[in-house]
């Protein structure tokens, strides 16, 4: 091999990854390493300004935890996280849309059942989500599992309020009709964490720092592409700037407005309440679609036989 120059770095480093074993690994790693390299000959990178980011990006690792995913919002402020969702998840039309994750999904929410309250006990104002998991055909479908996630009436979320017991967040399963109903309070529109290394590097900028009100959905369910995504509020401040590039015209929903009365769990609340629904369509997996068309195939094949 012969040593390196500034001139041929890039050819030496992009051949040394000939020798990863995975073929899948070694394209991801060669065209990294293309493009920091371009990156830097194209900014004329100074030592301190290298030394600098290695720095950031060690801080931005301590900083997160399975609580703390200041990596994933990074990703999300750098509209990274949204290209890959868009690359990923090309759902037909008439599918509900995804988008991103956010860095506050904590695994292994409580099950409740349906029409349970997931603020029990926190202040803010009485909200009810009302809707149906569907496939394509409009049909229910019975086992979805939806985890859901928000924030609190102060904007902040589980991590950020250093609760001990779940908080805003749970699992619940439809029955044979698709439908759910869950009691919550209305989330507002917040800032991103700006307590940590992404909030040091946008300090710098005049970037919003702000999210529209919204709450996070995973929805998933044998045979059918899995769902991440949110709903966000009509009208809301925000909804034109959201600094992580997420709002899609068909996740906007009304927050409507209800008097004190009848509530969809049907309690009598003593004072109005909001109540969002929402229909979630869901499109059959790539797994799913091939063994259909695989088995219409055979079906073709032993018809044409008789
Ligand atoms: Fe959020």
């Amino acid at each position: 091999m012969p040593y390196a120059t500034e001139e041929n770095l890039t050819d030496l480093a992009l051949k040394q990854w000939e020798a990863c074993h995975s073929p899948r690994l070694r394209q991801i790693m060669q065209s990294l390493v293309k493009h920091l390299h371009g990156f830097a000959r194209d900014v004329d990178l100074k030592q301190d300004e290298w030394l600098m980011a290695v720095d950031w990006l060690a801080r931005t690792g301590k900083l997160s935890s399975e609580k703390r995913q200041e990596f994933i919002l990074l990703s999300d402020v750098l509209g990274i996280s949204m290209l890959v969702d868009a690359m990923n998840h090309r759902f037909p039309e008439g599918a509900t849309p995804s988008t991103v994750i956010g860095p506050f999904h904590i695994d292994d929410s409580p099950e409740l059942p349906m029409g349970a309250n997931v603020a029990e006990g926190l202040a803010g104002e009485p909200c009810f989500l009302v809707g149906s998991v569907r496939d394509m055909d409009g049909k229910p479908i019975e086992g979805a599992k939806l985890d859901i996630w928000q924030a609190d009436a102060d904007g902040l979320y589980e991590s950020q309020l250093g609760a001990e017991e779940p908080t805003l967040r749970a699992v619940f399963h439809t029955g044979a009709d698709g439908k759910y109903v869950i009691r919550t309070i209305a989330p507002p529109g917040y800032s991103i964490p700006m307590d940590g290394t992404v909030g040091d590097l946008l300090r710098g900028t005049d970037i919003s720092h702000f999210r529209p009100a919204h709450i996070h959905f995973f929805i998933s369910a044998p045979g059918y592409e899995t769902l991440i995504t949110h709903l966000f509020k009509k009208g809301a401040k925000y909804i034109d700037s959201d600094v992580v590039f997420g709002v899609k015209d068909k996740l906007i929903v009304e927050f409507k407005k209800q008097p004190a009365g009848k509530t969809p769990t049907g309690q009598i609340s003593s004072e109005p309440f909001l109540v969002v629904t929402y229909d979630f369509v869901l499109s059959k997996s790539a797994a799913q679609k091939n063994g259909e068309l695989a088995l219409s195939e055979a079906g073709g094949a032993s018809r044409g036989k008789l």
